[in-house]
């Protein structure tokens, strides 16, 4: 009897040490893996443009007159302004001397890439308020650092696994497509 109970116990504790093993491989090292974080190339600030220059989002993020959008701006836009260096911030700097000066352009990220096989549309959104997709970009002083997964190269804001705000999944998009009475048939976002 003796040695029964402590064969069996010999046994839970290796299983349970190990069981703990893998959940912190599955939920803290797989992820950690699997995405490299990014910076933005330039610290633009829209607080700075927004809040304190009192730009509109339009200004910058506008329908194109084929209708199609406009999305992160370029940096012709930006040289109405930053023709040459306007203050002190070594960020602008570098914008003026590496993108505006070559007419370069630069490298954004976006954050919530579709896969390919997604059909999606912000002519069709332009009733819905931009932060019930995207995070809160108003007030922000510093672009959000960008998940890269490696093994899909999809883009998202968070590297948990389990977040709802960082990215663009397919139940977010049809979440609100049922609450608004939108057909979910594949066909409308796989085209
Ligand atoms: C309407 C004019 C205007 C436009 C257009 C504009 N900026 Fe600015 N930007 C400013 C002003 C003013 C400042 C503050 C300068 C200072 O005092 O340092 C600034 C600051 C910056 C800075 C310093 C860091 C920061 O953000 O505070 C960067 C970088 C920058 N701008 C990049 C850009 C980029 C990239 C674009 C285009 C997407 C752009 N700007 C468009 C006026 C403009
Ligand atoms: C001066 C030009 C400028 C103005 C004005 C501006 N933005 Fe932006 N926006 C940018 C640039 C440049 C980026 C890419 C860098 C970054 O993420 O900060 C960007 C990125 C974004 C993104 C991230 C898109 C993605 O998923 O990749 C959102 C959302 C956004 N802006 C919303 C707004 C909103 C809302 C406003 C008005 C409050 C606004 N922007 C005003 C230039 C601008
Ligand atoms: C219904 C959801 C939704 C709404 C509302 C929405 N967006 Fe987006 N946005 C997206 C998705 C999804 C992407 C990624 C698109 C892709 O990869 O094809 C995106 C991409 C972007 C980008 C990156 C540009 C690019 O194509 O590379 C910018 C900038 C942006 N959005 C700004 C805005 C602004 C500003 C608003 C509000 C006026 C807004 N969005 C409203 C879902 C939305
Ligand atoms: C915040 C709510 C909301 C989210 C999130 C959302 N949608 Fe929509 N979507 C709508 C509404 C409302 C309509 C109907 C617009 C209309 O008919 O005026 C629509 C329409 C569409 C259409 C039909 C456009 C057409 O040509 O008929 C497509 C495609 C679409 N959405 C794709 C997507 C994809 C892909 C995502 C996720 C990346 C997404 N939507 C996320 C609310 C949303
Ligand atoms: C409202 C828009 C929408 C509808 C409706 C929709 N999907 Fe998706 N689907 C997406 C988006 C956005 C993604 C990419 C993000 C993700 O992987 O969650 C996706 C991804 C997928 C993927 C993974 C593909 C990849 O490249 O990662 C499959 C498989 C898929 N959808 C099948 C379906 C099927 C089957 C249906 C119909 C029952 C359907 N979808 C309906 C928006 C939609």
């Amino acid at each position: 009897m003796a040695n029964k109970s402590s064969a069996s116990s010999g046994g839970a504790l290796p299983f349970f040490i190990g069981f703990i093993a893998m959940l912190f491989v599955g939920w803290w090292v797989f992820p950690q893996a699997l995405f490299s974080a990014m910076e933005q190339p330039i610290r633009f600030s829209h607080k700075v443009h927004a809040e304190d220059q009192g730009m509109a989002c339009e200004d910058c993020h506008f329908f194109n007159e084929d209708g199609s959008y406009n999305g992160i701006p370029a940096t012709a836009k930006c040289a109405e302004c930053h023709s040459d260096v306007l203050g002190e911030d070594p960020d602008e700097k570098k914008f003026v001397e590496e993108y505006v000066s070559k007419e370069k352009e630069v490298p954004w990220v976006a954050y919530q890439d579709q896969p390919d096989n997604v059909f999606f549309s912000h002519a069709a959104h332009q009733k819905q308020e931009c932060t019930s997709c995207h995070p809160d970009m108003a007030g922000n002083d510093t672009p959000p650092t960008v998940f890269v997964n490696k093994l899909t190269g999809y883009t998202q804001l968070d590297h948990k696994m389990l977040n709802d705000t960082g990215t663009m999944k397919m139940y977010r998009c049809e979440r609100c497509h049922a609450l608004n009475g939108q057909s979910n048939a594949c066909y409308v976002c796989h085209r």
